[in-house]
């Protein structure tokens, strides 16, 4: 399996010489990593792999127990996501208790490893847990719950967190509100603004952020988002940023919009992100992707870079996993895979090496 894969990378680089498969600096013996490629203006993060699908595979978590993951965690990034253990289900099990045990940890690594915590997230309608989807409360309660979560934990991890998602996914793909949330459901969208003002009260040094996916390429949903995030900034509502999840899939064609989009919120005066970047491909039978396959996955991977890097307020980029071996994306889409940007065994693809090769060039 490492000698198929090292030959598809090898041949891959040797035949487009489009993707170098070292950087030059490598070349003179000096090895460069992603976040020391990077333009200094720049944050290249990673979710920590921990908590939601991991729980139900053969392994154990792997933030905590797989030390050469946590060797290139620390190596290769600048930035830090907790890719479920922020989430209300992990972190607010029960109404009246908190486990913060898990995400401390990832906030000691990354101040170890001086690295920025992107926190996810505070107002989303999946991963809530059993005694918030199922109780039955008052919209007053409703928002009391909401508004203690927020001062809680965004007070917990003051004056420690970069960049907070604090509405995750709040519109559907035609621009509407989504009802699914508990929170817009009982209490309106206007749920949205306290949201950022108790979070900005919590910690006012985070930028706090509207965080989507489906929004890589301009339409409804980019329109409402563009809509909504001129009333907040109109009302006063502490709004930083806006960021485009981007989880990628090579069927539904190249990001090549995604630079106009995210200049139409810098245009706003706000930051913008990309926070979870994979790019998943069908696999062919035998489960390893074609030399095409990788190579098309690379120039995603870099079309997205070049968008955040030609947008003068983005100055965050994430991929949401660095290695297949932990990807979300098999569990989620049983015939798609190969996501990320290493093998199983943290071997480089080409898609590694062309976002190296950009954001050294972008320097
Ligand atoms: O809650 C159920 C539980 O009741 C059930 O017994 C169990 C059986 O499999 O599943 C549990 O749900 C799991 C959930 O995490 C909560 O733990 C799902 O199977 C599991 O697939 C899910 O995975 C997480 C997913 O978010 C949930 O939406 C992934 O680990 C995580 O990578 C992924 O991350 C999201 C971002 O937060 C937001 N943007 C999209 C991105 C990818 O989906």
């Amino acid at each position: 399996m490492t000698v198929t894969k090292a030959y598809l990378v090898a041949a891959l680089a040797a035949a487009t010489l489009i993707v170098p498969a070292t950087h030059p600096a490598e070349a003179h013996g000096r090895q460069q990593t992603l976040r020391q490629a990077a333009p200094h203006h720049l944050r290249v993060g990673t979710a920590a792999a921990g908590g939601g699908h991991h729980l139900d595979q053969p392994y154990p978590d792997p933030f905590t127990y797989d030390q050469p993951y946590r060797r290139v965690l620390a190596q290769e990034f600048s930035s830090v996501s907790p890719e479920n253990q922020m989430k209300w289900e992990f972190i607010h099990p029960e109404r009246n208790k908190y486990n913060f045990g898990p995400a401390d940890a990832i906030v000691r690594f990354a101040r170890r490893n001086g690295q920025v915590v992107r926190g996810h997230t505070l107002l989303w309608h999946s991963q809530n847990p059993a005694w918030l989807q199922e109780g039955q409360f008052t919209p007053a309660q409703l928002r009391s719950i909401l508004r203690n979560h927020i001062f809680t934990v965004v007070g917990h991890y003051r004056g420690q967190i970069q960049q907070w998602d604090v509405a995750n996914e709040i519109l559907d793909e035609n621009g509407q509100y989504r009802q699914e949330n508990p929170f817009i459901k009982a209490l309106g969208p206007g749920i949205v603004a306290d949201a950022f003002r108790w979070a900005h009260q919590a910690d006012p040094h985070a930028q706090l952020f509207l965080n989507d996916y489906g929004v890589e390429w301009p339409g409804a949903k980019v329109d409402a988002y563009e809509a909504l995030a001129r009333q907040l900034l109109a009302d006063g509502v502490p709004l930083h940023g806006f960021a485009a999840q981007a989880h990628l899939s090579m069927q539904y064609g190249a990001p090549d919009q995604l630079q106009s989009v995210l200049q139409r919120f810098d245009n706003l005066g706000l930051q913008t992100a990309i926070t979870e970047l994979d790019v998943r491909m069908t696999l062919p039978a035998g489960g390893v992707p074609t030399q095409e396959q990788l190579q098309t996955q690379a120039t995603y991977y870099t079309t997205v870079l070049k968008a955040c890097l030609a947008v003068r307020g983005c100055n965050s980029f994430t991929i949401w996993g660095f290695t297949d071996k932990y990807s979300w994306v098999p569990v989620f889409f049983p015939t798609e895979g190969a996501a990320t940007v290493m093998w199983d065994d943290f071997e480089r693809k080409p898609a590694y090496y062309a976002l190296r090769a950009t954001l050294a060039a972008a320097r």
